[in-house]
């Protein structure tokens, strides 16, 4: 599959994650995907609570669906809003993409089409890492 290919079927799964997206209270409805070294694509969504600090974003959804699922090298994230610019991921997710997925390359999308790409690196430039490890 050409590179191309690769985004479009990422994007794909995250407008179709955001499908799912439980947002009653913002209204901002988010969709992600991430797809693993074996190929392997999972989507989340945000989701919502009436406990408004318990909401969980769509990046952290997805990554933890994937690593939940054994997966532990994650190649590419993929984000969908209706904003009328791409949304980066909170500052938060950036934390738990760069742990789970290293300098990966982070696919923006606005529904209405439009599409930029980032390194997880540039986002992200001084990263917390455990001294334990
Ligand atoms: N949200 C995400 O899903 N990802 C982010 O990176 C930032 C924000 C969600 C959380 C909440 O449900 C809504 O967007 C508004 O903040």
């Amino acid at each position: 599959m050409s590179d191309t290919d690769e985004r479009d079927t990422l994007l794909a799964a995250a407008r179709a994650a955001r499908e799912h997206s439980h947002a009653p209270h913002s209204r901002f409805r988010v969709g992600a995907a991430v797809r693993s070294s074996s190929g392997r694509i999972f989507g989340g969504c945000n989701v919502e609570s009436a406990s408004y600090g318990l909401g969980a974003c769509a990046e952290r959804v997805a990554v933890l669906k994937a690593v939940s699922e054994g997966e532990r090298e994650l190649q590419a994230i993929a984000i969908v809003t209706d904003a009328d610019t791409p949304t980066p991921p909170c500052g938060a997710c950036r934390q738990i993409l760069w742990e789970f997925c290293g300098d990966v390359e982070v696919i923006l999308a606005t529904t209405a089409g439009q599409v930029e790409t980032h390194q997880l690196s540039s986002l992200f430039p001084k990263p917390f890492a455990s001294s334990r490890r």
